[in-house]
């Protein structure tokens, strides 16, 4: 049975004393939680973080992680960094990484590949921009996003892999895709991936999704077949809100 995964995304945001200040208050407020609860904090609060979550039911994820196992990359993480500090998860792809940071399929390709073999659960993220969506795009991106960045791995890796559907244009813009709107998109990426594995493989594949999502639309999103958990930015930041959406089936 696969198991629902909600995960937040805190982007470049809190301090370490930050950090253990909301993860207190997220504590009591996931402790209920049915799905799976992941935090993914910056790097430099990760150690703070494993601390403070141990014994509860969160688990610690990183933003990025390179695809060397190291070497001349100034500024880069390795999977091997991440796996000593016990991380469980890392975000591989995020839009704000392939818009500013130049990431491109095949560097999203290397680093989820660098992760699985660390035995890191990539959450890769895939989702058109608005230009794209207008110009009826959006099948043909996640598709190319989801075959390039999955090139390569075999069927047993797929086990380790989420993947996030995250329509640039809903990413801390208030817009959230329609319900029905995340779920034939989240369905077209099965597909790909079915295509690629076969059937069991893609429908046993957890797909995120992830834009705008809050306390108030989680419950809808949630309910749609196709949609396996989110990837929360913004309300992530917010225990009550965070709480509130790993709580969505309450
Ligand atoms: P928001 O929830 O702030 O829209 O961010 C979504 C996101 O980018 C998660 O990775």
């Amino acid at each position: 049975m696969k198991r629902d995964i909600i995960a937040g995304n805190w982007k470049m945001n809190k301090t370490q004393a930050e950090t253990k200040e909301l993860i207190a208050s997220l504590v009591p407020a996931v402790a209920n939680a049915n799905c799976e609860v992941v935090i993914c904090v910056p790097f430099t609060n990760i150690e703070v973080a494993r601390k403070a979550i141990r014994g509860t039911k969160i688990k610690l994820g990183a933003q990025n992680v390179h695809w060397a196992p190291k070497g001349a990359y100034t500024g880069e993480i390795s999977a091997d960094m991440l796996k000593e500090l016990k991380v469980e998860y890392v975000i591989v792809g995020h839009s704000e990484r392939r818009q500013y940071f130049g990431e491109t399929d095949q560097s999203v390709n290397a680093r989820a590949k660098a992760a699985i073999l660390a035995g890191i659960k990539p959450i890769i993220c895939v989702g058109e921009t608005l230009s794209e969506r207008e110009e009826g795009k959006t099948a043909a991106v996640v598709v190319r996003q989801t075959n390039e960045a999955l090139e390569g791995l075999e069927k047993t890796d797929l086990k380790q892999v989420v993947i996030a559907y995250e329509p640039v244009w809903a990413i801390g813009t208030g817009k959230t895709a329609t319900a029905q709107e995340a779920n034939d998109t989240i369905a077209i990426i099965r597909k790909a991936v079915r295509r690629l594995y076969g059937k069991t493989v893609g429908n046993a594949l957890r797909i995120q999704y992830g834009g705008s999502m809050n306390a108030k639309n989680a419950k809808e999103l949630m309910s749609m077949p196709e949609i396996d958990g989110g990837l929360i930015g913004g309300a992530s930041l917010k225990a009550e809100d965070f709480g509130a959406i790993v709580n969505y089936d309450k």
